[in-house]
């Protein structure tokens, strides 16, 4: 083992030494694959296995550099950057020379991205965040964490990029078979106005290795290739296509969309690729959601064909403007994403390629144990001391329920930028911490950041949003405790009748099968359906002369409430305004005092719902939430987007004794993905009653 490090060494740095030679002509590859050649050779352990390997078995990280790339070696894994911009270009690992694409250019393969708007101009540009000051933060046998960093300044305003200071941080620790990676953006005082659409880590997989993807026990499947994608028929817009002509068999006539295989950010927490030949596998593992946006439901891309790994820490996606982080002019800012942790593992038999995926699961809760790490050395990046604690008991008074309090039980309860009530689903530039309560309401939120916040909650089962006006401040070492916090939802006097469950989704309402010639096999007979493509145009088929009609008391939202409130497609892809009903009979109809429709949304898209009593004709609808939305959650197979809430007074007059129907226009008509979600409807009679 020593004998052949010591080899080792000497070649690579007889490689280094032609480095800088080879560097200055800029024959960067031959260099490359010296190092990697020289290391070839050297049994590199499989994988950790903590438990029964000292520490002194692993061998020293070290660290060469030349001019154009740095590398950083601890036996187990071997990693190459791009000097000074600091992309990666290479891991090595397990006998095999790159688990990147090598094929692809030096920036296209491990890397940072961001997209903003210019200030009243060119919207959507993507840029890679290159560095151009590389520093060695720590060279240790132990652990090296390397910088390489990028500055705007005022004077290259218009040519220096987007307005934003980035430094790109990567550590490779002694023992630790994969690398984290963190990065500080920041903007300073008297910066330009800038908008920004999305911030990301990017990894490009070997196309020939990696072909069978892992997001959770139940969603893994061997994927199609790009080259398929390729060959494939577009569908409805450019991310979605039906495979027609593939190199592998098994994947012909499927639906390929990488927004299939999204998740909410509390389930993003591992996610990647296995190549079975050597079995290796490759995973992105997120410990902490403390610096993703929009709290624990927002949703976000994950590993998609490619093969493409991805480190989504701030997205448009499924909220859309609404969720751009806008940046006034002048204003200073700065938040620190990651560390994510790049993990890497083996084992002997290809059949045993399950395994790689049990033990990415149970390294994921070793990076949630350890979190927040002690091992980064950014003082942007506070320890377990410098952070604080908040602990409560949320309760729920609703006197139409229970005259005693209820229990807050499985609450979603986080600290969050202080704002009005939910706006932490639209809050992207500070930190979020959430927990979800136990049965009865208790939560302790850890590791909480310095600073102020407001505390936000939603309980299951309830409407509405929780906030606590009074601010919650933390500091190092703090432990705050809230006691009994009770919450108040929405409710004016007792339910008449409710449709589906307030939990800010649709998934318990019809979801139909995809047609058979557009289905993705993994979401057949799967909880997640709602995943298949095309399912909004299966409203058409399914109500095409009439509309649908809800009969309180005789329908089933499980089997008669369609998931999504979508236009009619009438002909060549024209699509009409659909109008629903809900049917019910009033006995003993008060003349005295409103009733309440209380109307929750899970997604709008460039909708309208106009709300109508006994009046389908009315020239003004009674109730109108204007035009909302612009979550494209239906066209992305969401089952959610954002969530409204509407609690809409209904003078008496407006029903009568009998039959009643409520009229639910969606009144703009124009395309495919127009509409919206509902998550739970309830009429409420007259207070008291
Ligand atoms: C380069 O980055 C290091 C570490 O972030 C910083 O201390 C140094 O000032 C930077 N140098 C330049 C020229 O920007
Ligand atoms: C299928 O793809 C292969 C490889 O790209 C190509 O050569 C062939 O012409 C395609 N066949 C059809 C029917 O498009
Ligand atoms: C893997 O499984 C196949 C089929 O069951 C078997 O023939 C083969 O021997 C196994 N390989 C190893 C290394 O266990
Ligand atoms: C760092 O954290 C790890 C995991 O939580 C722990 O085992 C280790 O003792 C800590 N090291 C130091 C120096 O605090
Ligand atoms: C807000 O929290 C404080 C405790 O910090 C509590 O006394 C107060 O009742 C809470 N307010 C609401 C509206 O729950
Ligand atoms: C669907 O899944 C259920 C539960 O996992 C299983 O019992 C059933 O056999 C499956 N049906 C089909 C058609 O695969
Ligand atoms: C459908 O609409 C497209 C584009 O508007 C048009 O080119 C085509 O002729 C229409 N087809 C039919 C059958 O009306
Ligand atoms: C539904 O049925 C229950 C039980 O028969 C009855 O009390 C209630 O009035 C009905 N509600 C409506 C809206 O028809
Ligand atoms: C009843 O609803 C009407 C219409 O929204 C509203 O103007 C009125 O204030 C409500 N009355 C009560 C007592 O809430």
């Amino acid at each position: 083992m020593r004998f052949d490090f010591q080899v080792k060494m000497e070649n690579v740095n007889w490689s280094r030494h032609w480095c800088s030679l080879l560097g200055c002509l800029g024959v960067n590859l031959l260099v490359y694959f010296l190092l990697v050649d020289c290391s070839e050779k050297t049994p590199l352990s499989r994988r950790i296995l903590s438990s029964n390997v000292k520490d002194q078995e692993f061998r020293d990280v070290k660290l060469y550099t030349s001019h154009q790339q740095v590398v950083v070696d601890n036996g187990l894994v071997q990693v190459i950057l791009s000097r000074p911009e600091g992309d990666v270009l290479g891991i090595k690992y397990n006998g095999i020379s790159n688990l990147l694409e090598d094929h692809n250019e030096r920036d296209d393969r491990g890397y940072w991205d961001v997209v903003w708007n210019q200030p009243d101009g060119r919207e959507g540009i993507v840029e890679r965040m290159a560095g151009t000051n590389f520093t060695i933060i720590t060279d240790h046998k132990d652990k090296v964490e390397l910088s390489f960093s990028k500055t705007w300044s005022v004077s290259s305003k218009g040519k220096g990029g987007v307005p934003l200071n980035v430094d790109r941080r990567y550590i490779l620790r002694r023992g630790i078979s994969g690398f984290h990676t963190y990065a500080i953006f920041e903007r300073l005082q008297g910066w330009p106005k800038v908008d920004l659409g999305q911030i990301r880590a990017v990894f490009k997989l070997k196309k020939d290795k990696f072909h069978y993807m892992a997001l959770s026990d139940d969603k893994q499947r061997i994927m199609p290739t790009q080259q398929d994608r390729e060959n494939s028929r577009p569908l409805a817009y450019p991310e979605a296509v039906l495979l027609t002509n593939t190199t592998n068999p098994k994947v012909r006539g499927e639906v390929d969309d990488k927004y299939q295989y999204s998740s909410e950010v509390k389930d993003n927490k591992v996610h990647g690729w296995i190549s079975p030949d050597p079995p290796v596998g490759f995973w992105i593992i997120t410990p902490s959601e403390e610096f993703r946006s929009a709290g624990p439901t927002k949703q976000e891309l994950t590993s998609h064909v490619g093969p493409t790994a991805l480190s989504m820490f701030m997205s448009t996606h499924y909220s859309g403007k609404d969720l751009e982080m806008k940046f006034e002019e002048g204003e200073a800012w700065k938040k620190v994403f990651g560390p994510i942790f790049v993990y890497l593992n083996s084992v002997s038999s290809e059949n045993d390629s399950q395994k790689l995926w049990v033990d990415a699961k149970e390294q994921m809760l070793v990076e949630v144990d350890s979190w927040p790490y002690n091992f980064t050395q950014s003082s942007d990046f506070p320890s377990v001391d410098q952070r604080g604690t908040v602990t409560g008991q949320l309760l729920v008074r609703d006197g139409y329920i229970s005259k005693k309090l209820i229990w807050g039980g499985s609450a979603y309860v986080g600290l969050a930028t202080p704002g009005e009530v939910g706006s932490w689903q639209r809050e992207s530039k500070g930190y979020q911490f959430w927990t979800q309560a136990d049965n009865e309401g208790r939560f302790v939120i850890k590791n909480v950041r310095p600073g102020d916040y407001n505390l936000y909650a939603w309980v299951p089962g309830f409407i509405g949003d929780y906030k606590n006006d009074t601010m919650v401040t933390i500091k190092a070492g703090w432990e705050v405790k809230l006691g009994a916090l009770v919450y108040e939802p929405p409710r004016h006097g007792p339910t008449l009748w409710e449709i589906g469950i307030p939990d800010r989704t649709a998934s318990e309402f019809y979801v139909p099968d995809p047609y058979p010639t557009l289905s993705n096999r993994l979401y057949n007979n799967h909880t997640e359906k709602f995943r298949q493509y095309g399912l909004w145009d299966r409203y058409t088929d399914l109500y095409h002369d009439q509309d649908l009609i809800y009969t309180i008391n005789v329908s089933d939202y499980r089997k008669d409430w369609f998931f999504a409130h979508v236009n009619r497609n009438v002909n060549n892809e024209t699509y009409e305004s659909t109008t629903w009903q809900i049917k019910f009979e009033l006995v003993n109809a008060n003349k005295n005092g409103n009733y309440t429709l209380q109307l929750a949304l899970a997604s709008a898209s460039t909708a309208e719902i106009q709300v109508r009593f006994n009046d389908a004709s009315a020239k003004v609808a009674h109730f109108s939430t204007g035009l909302i939305g612009r979550d494209n959650a239906i066209a992305r197979h969401g089952i959610h987007g954002l969530y409204w809430l509407y609690s809409i007074d209904v003078t008496s007059n407006l029903f009568h004794e009998g039959s009643n129907t409520i009229y639910l226009r969606q009144s703009r008509s124009g395309y495919t993905f127009q509409g919206v979600m509902y998550d739970y409807l309830r009429l409420e009679g007259p207070p008291g009653a």
